[in-house]
Parts: structure tokens; C-alpha cells; sequence
């Protein structure tokens, strides 16, 4: 079976199309700039369900219809730039059963080792670090500054957010979202679908659906999780 994520090369597309047109989606229009400088013509514009996302900014491009009526075309290469892990999925999983290509986007100011995987349809901003043997699922989302240390791996659809940290080792399953600076111990496993709080240390592992916030004591304190 074929998947549709599949790994089309911006130079396939005809049109490079944003998904979410928040100020997420204004920022991966300048880095899907930066990363594909020869192709930059070829980015047409965004796709939001909110026709006034982009109203009050000087954003050079448009908003050319919702995710869930506009038409995909034959080389339409789609960037996902939703920034909660369960609309990224909900969204990018219907354009997907109608046939949509995700494109995966490196800022040139990353690093990524060139012993990592990077999943199809990720994103990984700039300054990012992905490092030895870390490994990215599909759709994950790297922000500016976050980083995977080695062998640390995140699932689809994870966040992280700005300066969100992963020691080595550290696992983060699937619809994990990593607020602001949030760090996760290494070694530490945190189930799906959990959320560390901006500014919050996970250092013991943590199961699915939960909240972890707060910076645990120097004694030993725990990670403090609410249900
Ligand atoms: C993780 C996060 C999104 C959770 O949001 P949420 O699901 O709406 O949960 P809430 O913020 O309502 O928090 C639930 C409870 O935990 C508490 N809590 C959450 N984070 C906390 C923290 N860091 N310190 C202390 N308490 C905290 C809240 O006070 C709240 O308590 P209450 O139920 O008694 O009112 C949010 O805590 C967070 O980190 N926001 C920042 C997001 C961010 O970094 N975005 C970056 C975008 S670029």
C-alpha cells in the first residue's frame, strides 16, 4: 500500500500549499522560503477553515479555501503548520484520504545528523536540532530552537514546542505536545497524547493523557501529573 504521505520533492509540485494560516502558518511560509529558495514561486498560499486568519497582517499570500472543500490537485505539495497535535492529525488525516502529499520541510539553519529519520510531512524549524539516531514519525513538528538529543524519538503528530528539549534516549509517543521549554529527562517515556506544560521538567515517565507541569526539587520530588 502506498502511503500518502509520500515524500515528494518541492521541485515535483507544482504548488507548495500551507495548511493553517494562524501565526504558525505565517511563520512556515518564510521557512518554507528559506528552505526551498528556487521553488519559492511556487508557493500559492494557505488553506484555513477561518477565511480571516490572515486579516491585519501583510502576509504576501492568500488563503485559497478551507482544508476540507479545496480542491487538491495532481503535484499540490502540502507543509502541515497547525500547531496542536490532535487538529494536526484531524486535519492532515482527512486531506489525506483525499489524496494529499505531505512535503517535509528543514529549515537550512537545522541540524539534523545524518544518522536521524525524519518522518514524512514533519516540519523542523529553524535552529532545531536532531541529533545521532534521534528519529522523527510522520507530521512531527520540530519548533525553532527545540531539540531531540541522540537516540531520542518522538511519534506522529508530537509538538514541540520553541526550545522544547529531549535528553537522549527520551521517547515521546504519538499527540505529545511539548510547550515552551519544556524538557524531557533522558531516558524518560512519555505516553500519547500527553501534554508538559511550558517551562515544565518531565524526569520519570509519564503515561498517556496526562498534564505534567512544574519543575521537580532537587531532592527528588517528583514530576508533578494531574489525571
Ligand atoms: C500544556 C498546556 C497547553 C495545558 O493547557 P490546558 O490543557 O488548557 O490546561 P490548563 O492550562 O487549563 O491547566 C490545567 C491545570 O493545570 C495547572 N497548570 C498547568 N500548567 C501549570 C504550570 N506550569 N504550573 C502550575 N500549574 C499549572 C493549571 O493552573 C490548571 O489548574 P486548575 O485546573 O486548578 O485551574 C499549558 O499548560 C501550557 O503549557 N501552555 C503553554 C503553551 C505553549 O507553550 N505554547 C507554545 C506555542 S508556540
Amino acid at each position: 500500500m502506498t502511503s500518502p504521505f509520500s515524500l515528494a520533492a518541492p521541485t515535483w509540485c507544482r504548488r507548495v500549499i500551507i495548511v493553517g494560516a494562524g501565526g504558525f502558518g505565517r511563520e512556515v511560509l518564510q521557512w518554507a522560503s528559506d528552505a526551498w529558495p528556487e521553488q519559492a514561486a511556487r508557493i500559492a498560499g494557505f488553506l484555513s477553515a477561518d477565511p480571516t486568519a490572515l486579516d491585519g497582517h501583510t502576509t504576501r499570500l492568500p488563503i485559497l479555501g478551507d482544508p476540507d472543500t479545496f480542491s487538491l490537485l495532481p503535484g499540490d505539495g502540502l507543509v502541515l503548520a497547525i500547531g496542536i497535535p490532535q487538529v494536526r492529525r484531524q486535519v492532515a488525516e482527512r486531506l489525506a484520504q483525499r489524496g494529499a502529499n505531505f512535503l517535509t520541510l528543514v529549515h537550512p539553519t537545522a541540524i539534523v545528523a545524518a544518522t536521524a529519520t525524519v518522518g514524512t510531512g514533519s516540519v523542523i524549524c529553524p535552529q532545531a536540532v536532531v541529533s545521532d539516531a534521534a528519529g522523527l514519525g510522520r507530521c512531527v513538528l520540530v519548533n525553532y530552537h527545540a531539540s531531540l538529543g541522540h537516540d531520542a524519538k518522538a511519534g506522529e503528530y508530537t509538538v514541540f514546542s520553541p526550545y522544547a528539549t529531549l535528553g537522549g534516549g527520551a521517547i515521546v509517543e504519538e499527540d505529545v505536545f511539548l510547550g515552551l521549554h519544556a524538557t524531557v529527562g533522558p531516558r524518560v517515556r512519555i505516553g500519547a497524547g500527553t501534554k508538559v506544560s511550558a517551562n515544565s521538567a518531565a524526569l520519570v515517565s509519564v503515561p498517556r493523557q496526562t498534564l505534567v507541569y512544574g519543575v521537580p526539587g532537587r531532592s527528588g520530588q517528583q514530576v508533578m501529573v494531574m489525571p
